[in-house]
């Protein structure tokens, strides 16, 4: 028995927000720049009002419409996201359970940065290939505007607000296709390269705290972008080798969207056609876990996918983590 994408959903923040926002902010940036280091024109920010749990359970109820499911099939709801409704419960997961209506299923949230969506599609398809479950929705929601400080021009400009759900399902005897293979990795000794020094267990919040703003993101850009490519080359070139496959057997290399030129470096040094990276980053900016589902969620929205296809799923991100997922489209 394998695990295979039955429907996808996405959804975005509702305010479209285009680069010169944050030179009207007041910070010493322009959209040459942005443009230019990233590749990013617009990102979506969601409204005050609107949290992770409320973009999920829209992303979610577009992937159910979309696979065609009775909702009461759903045996299992895996949450990837680091901006949770609430800091540490109840999960975000149980909140999409209720908002879906859904009656007492399993429901957890998984905690991989931009990874999380890899390391959740990974979590469902043992889930199903043990028999356990055969219908669960795994979300990738992150609203990072949240957790983002919007006087730091280094990384303000990059971040945003999405959500991408799939429906993982078992396959029916002589089906072919699904999710072939996943290998997951961390490094924590690079957890200091992108995170939230404080406001944790560690530094519980108080004034002084939110007075240094240092419960927001911080990122050292440089090391991100080289350990981004570092680490992820390998591990493309590791997994193809595996299943002896060529690049060129490869439909589409869906990885993180973190920056244009990270997307242009990997696709490069693999030799990768250039109609085979799938980029949406320009528009949407990075809204961490959602990346990768919401990029899925396009091409199938599109009609780009089709019935033998490969593609290779690659997230990488904070802690440092990253995580691959080689799929055969059914
Ligand atoms: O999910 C994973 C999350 N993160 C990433 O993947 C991020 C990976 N890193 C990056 O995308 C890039 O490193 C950045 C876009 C963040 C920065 O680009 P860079 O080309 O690596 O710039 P830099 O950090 O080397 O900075 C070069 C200059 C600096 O000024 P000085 O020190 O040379 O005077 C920065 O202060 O650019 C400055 N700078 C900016 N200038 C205008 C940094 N951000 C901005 C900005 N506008 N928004």
């Amino acid at each position: 028995m394998k695990a295979r994408i039955s429907g996808l959903g996405h959804a975005l923040g509702e305010q479209e927000t285009h680069n010169h926002y944050f030179v009207d902010l007041g910070l010493e940036t322009s959209d040459e720049w942005i443009t230019e280091r990233t590749g990013i024109k617009s990102r979506y920010i969601a409204s005050e009002e609107t949290s992770t749990s409320d973009l999920a359970t829209k992303a979610a109820q577009h992937c159910i419409q979309n696979a065609s499911i009775d909702k009461s099939n759903i045996d299992l709801i895996i949450v990837a996201t680091s901006t949770p409704d609430y800091l540490s419960f109840p999960s975000t997961a149980c909140l999409v359970q209720e908002k879906l209506k859904l009656g007492p299923i399993g429901a957890f949230d998984l905690s991989a940065a931009c990874s999380g969506f890899s390391f959740a599609l990974s979590t469902a398809r043992s889930f199903i290939e043990s028999n356990m479950y055969k219908n669960i929705l795994v979300i990738g929601a992150d609203c990072l505007s949240k957790i983002t400080n919007f006087e730091d021009r280094g990384t303000c400009i990059l971040f945003a607000d999405g959500a991408g759900a799939a429906l993982v399902t078992q396959t029916v005897e002589g089906e072919t296709g699904g999710i072939i293979d996943s290998s997951l990795h961390s490094d924590g000794s690079k957890a200091e390269l992108l995170m939230i020094p404080k406001g944790g267990s560690k530094y519980p919040l108080n004034t002084s705290i939110t007075d240094e703003k240092s419960h927001y993101i911080t990122m050292d850009g440089k090391g991100v972008f080289k350990s981004a490519i570092s680490i992820v080359i390998p591990a493309i070139k590791s997994m193809l080798n595996k299943h002896n496959l060529n690049i060129n057997d490869l439909s589409y290399l869906v990885c993180h969207q973190a920056n244009k030129r990270i997307l242009d470096k990997i696709a490069n040094s693999i030799g990768l056609d250039k109609d085979k990276l799938v980029v949406n980053v320009t528009k949407y900016g990075n809204t961490s876990a959602a990346t990768i589902p919401i990029a899925l969620s396009e091409l199938n929205e599109e009609k780009k996918l089709q019935k033998g296809d490969l593609i290779l799923l690659a997230g990488f991100g904070a802690g440092f983590t990253w995580g691959l997922n080689l799929i055969e489209w059914s």
